[in-house]
Parts: C-alpha cells; structure tokens; sequence
C-alpha cells in the first residue's frame, strides 16, 4: 500500500539439485509450479485472525525428502554458506520495493526464488512474461500466497529447502479486509510455508507508523510482527528481522508534475504537522538485503530513515520551487476538513456497511497528513528525527529532480484514489 498526497486529486493507494537452477524460468518450469490440486489438507491452518497460529505441528506433514532437508538446514547455520548456497523465497516480489529487493539479493550472489501471481503488479497489468522480465536472475515460482496449501505445494514442487524469507507483501488498497487478507494472514503464510521448508530467518518489510496503530492494516502487520515474535521465542532456532521504514520516495512524488504545470503545493495545517526520512527503494532494498547476513539485525525491529534531515511537508514544497526555479506557492488546507470527512463516512458506514473501505482510506489519509514517518520516542511521546536513523544516499531532492525530467513512471501509487 502507498500513500499519496495531491491537491484536485488527494490519492491514497492505498497507500535448487537443492539449487534450484535459475534457468529454470522456462514455461515447462513456471507449468510445474502452478498449483491446481493439494493431495493433502491443511486444515490446522485455516486462517482465524483471532486465534494465534501454531507452527509446531506443521512439519509432520512432510514428506520425508523435504523434512530431511529441512533439519538439515536448521541445524547448520545458513550464514556460515557460501552466498550462491543460501536459498532465499522472496514474497511480494513484484512490489514497489519488493522488485528491488529481488535484485539486491541477485546481486549479492543470493540463491533468489520468487513467489508471484500470474497477473501481477498494479491492477494485474504484468502478464508471465513481464514479470519474468522483472525479476530477472531469481527462480520465480507463481503461486498464491493467501493460500497456504497452494504456496506449500509450490514449494514442495520446487524440491529445494529454504533458508530465509523475505517478505514484502502489502496489501494493495490498505482496505479492511485485504489488509488482514495480506498484512496478516499472507504474511503469516510465508511463515508457515518457509519454516516448513527450512527457514530459520525470517525479514519482514513492516512500516514504521505502526508504532501508533490506529488504522487496520497497522493492526493486521503488528499481529503478524507479534507472532513471528513469539515463535523466535519459543524455537531459538528461528530469528526474524523487522525491517520498519519511514516514507517511500514514491508517497512524496504525488504533486511534482502539478506544481511544474504551475499549480499550487498543497498541504495540511501550516505544512509542519508531520515529517519524514524519506527512503528510496534501492537503499531501503540494500538494507533490506544487510539484514540476511547481519547478525547484529537478529531479532530486532528495525526502522530505518533515508539520509539526510528529516523533512516536512513545507520543506519538501520548498525544495520543489527551488528546483524548479519558481516562486513558491503554497495551499494551505485545514486538517479539521478531513476530520468533518472522516466523520461523514463513519456515520455512513454504520448505515452503508459496504462504506467500510472509503471510510479507512480517509483515515489513512488523515493519519499521514499529521503523523510523522518517525520513531515515537516512549519517553516523550513525541517523533523524533534524531533518534529515527538514516541509511543510503538516495535524497528526496535527486528523487524530485528525476520525477521532474523523467516524469513518475515506475513510482506510480496503488490501487486507490479517493476525494
Ligand atoms: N508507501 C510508503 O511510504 C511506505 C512507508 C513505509 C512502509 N511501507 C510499507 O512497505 C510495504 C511494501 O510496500 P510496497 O509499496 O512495496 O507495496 P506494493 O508495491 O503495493 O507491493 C505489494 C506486494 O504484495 C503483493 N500482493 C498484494 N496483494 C496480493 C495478493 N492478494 N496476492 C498475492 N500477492 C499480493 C503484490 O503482488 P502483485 O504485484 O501481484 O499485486 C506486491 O508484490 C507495505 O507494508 C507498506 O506498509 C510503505
């Protein structure tokens, strides 16, 4: 999910061999791994958000080559193996950073097999064939991650044991239900399918505004985080990394070309309400990748900033004008605006049920447009920029001048736009 903000159109997207060869990435390959039947039921798994999940169980249902590989990959720790032999699933490969991510790992030498659907990326406009494109260098197996039988399936087809997983799903349209859909129980899918597989590292792709979870997909990623939590807990086996970023590049590019057509800078308040470490996919991507290895990331949340100050709304406009050579101006809109709004679809709902989804993008909306992508300091109970650490080189400005030159293309938001 991504967030965007712009004036006329305020939008929120919301927000194998145990090598598995990489030239597998032939339609024989990409036929075997799709999944029409499971032999076996997985029943245990169904999904009740309400009831945590137990891993324990699962393995019994292996098979006997699978299972041996898994032990195996367990006892001996992946970090002592040569990169080439380190076998890393990547879900929600096809995303804004997931693509990123995919190739960080290619290039640092990394055993990579993606999980994708056959339709994938915005609105499902990449068919097989781009999104082998995209994912050039990875094994990339299409499978549904929201169900457990068929992802366990591909795997199993797949022969191979897992080491660590990656996961950077999200929910598309941050709506109620598909952010439990894929922020929860997809993600809790990985989980299952890698353990069972092997996996003992776990590095979650979570958002630093769950800090003050007030929305539904922030809830969603916290009970998955809390549940990884505990398995790591209770199997010393097991670690996890939670990797909580601040704002991506593509949220902060929503109003570039308006303001070059000349339009006005828009923004909440006096344009100081909140402020960000913005963060590129490649240098996010990069850290991302660190934490495979980096024994100093195990069992850590980690949120991480771009470099640089950390930068309001107000100051990312100014940096805007300057490069553009204009004068600035700025629109100026009142929070209460989206408070009366918010009001309006949450009395609506109760009568208009099927309102649940707009009613959540205008909180979502409200949430960005006054909290800051920044570590709440417990001590305080304010955002800190000081405490909120930065990472790569990429800055906010070289983004803008880029967007400005070559236009948005590649950093286009999600799925939904609304006001
Ligand atoms: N935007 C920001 O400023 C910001 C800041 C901090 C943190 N974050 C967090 O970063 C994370 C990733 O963001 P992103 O922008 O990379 O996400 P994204 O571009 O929306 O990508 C989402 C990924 O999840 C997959 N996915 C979604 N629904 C699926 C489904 N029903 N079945 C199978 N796969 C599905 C997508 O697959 P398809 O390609 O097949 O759809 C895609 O690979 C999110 O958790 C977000 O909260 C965002």
């Amino acid at each position: 999910m991504s967030l965007g903000f712009s004036f006329n159109m305020f939008s929120i997207q919301s927000p194998k061999s145990q090598i598995l060869s990489r030239t597998c990435l032939s339609s024989q390959f990409i036929n075997q791994t799709q999944v029409k039947s499971a032999p076996y039921t997985l029943s245990d798994y169904h999904v009740n958000s309400s009831q945590p999940f137990k891993l324990g169980t699962s393995s019994k249902r292996f098979n006997p080559i699978t299972a041996s590989t898994a032990v195996e990959a367990t006892t001996s720790s992946f970090r002592n193996k040569n990169p080439k032999d380190i076998n890393i699933l990547v879900l929600g490969s096809t995303g804004y950073i997931g693509k990123f991510v995919v190739k960080e790992l290619v290039s640092r030498g990394f055993n990579v097999i993606a999980i994708a659907r056959e339709k994938s990326g915005i609105r499902g406009r990449n068919d097989k064939e781009e999104t082998l494109n995209q994912l050039q260098g990875a094994s990339v197996c299409f499978s549904d991650v929201t169900n457990l039988e068929s992802l366990e399936k591909s795997l199993e087809n797949l022969g191979t044991s897992i080491d660590v997983v990656v996961s950077c799903l999200a929910s598309r349209s941050g709506g109620v239900k598909d952010s439990w859909k894929i922020d929860y129980e997809a993600s809790r899918n990985s989980l299952v399918a890698g353990r069972n597989c092997g996996a003992s590292h776990f590095v979650l792709l979570s958002a630093i505004c769950v800090q003050k979870p007030l929305l539904e997909f922030q809830r969603a990623k916290l009970k998955f985080e809390a549940e990884m939590m505990k398995v790591a807990e209770e199997d010393s086996g097991f670690t996890y990394s939670i990797v909580r970023p601040t704002a991506f590049f593509k949220s902060l590019g929503g109003q570039v070309e308006l303001v070059k057509e000349g339009k006005p800078y828009v923004m909440f308040g006096d344009g100081k309400l909140c402020a960000c470490k913005p963060i590129s996919e490649q240098d996010l991507a990069s850290f991302i990748a660190d934490c495979v290895l980096s024994e100093d990331k195990i069992n850590q949340i980690l949120p991480i900033g771009g470099p640089g100050k950390a930068l309001t709304p107000l100051e990312q406009g100014e940096i805007l004008f300057r490069l553009l050579g204009k004068e600035p101006k700025f629109l100026k809109v009142p929070i209460g605006i989206m408070d009366f709004a918010i009001g309006v679809l949450d009395f609506l709902v109760k009568i208009f049920p099927s309102l649940e989804d707009a009613a959540e993008f205008g909180k979502i909306g409200r949430y960005y447009a006054a909290e800051s992508m920044l570590i709440l300091d417990p001590e305080t109970g304010e955002y800190s920029a000081e405490k909120t650490p930065s990472y790569g080189k990429d800055t906010l400005e070289e983004f803008f001048e880029r967007v400005l030159r070559e236009g948005m293309a590649g950093q286009e938001l999600g799925e939904q736009t609304i006001f």
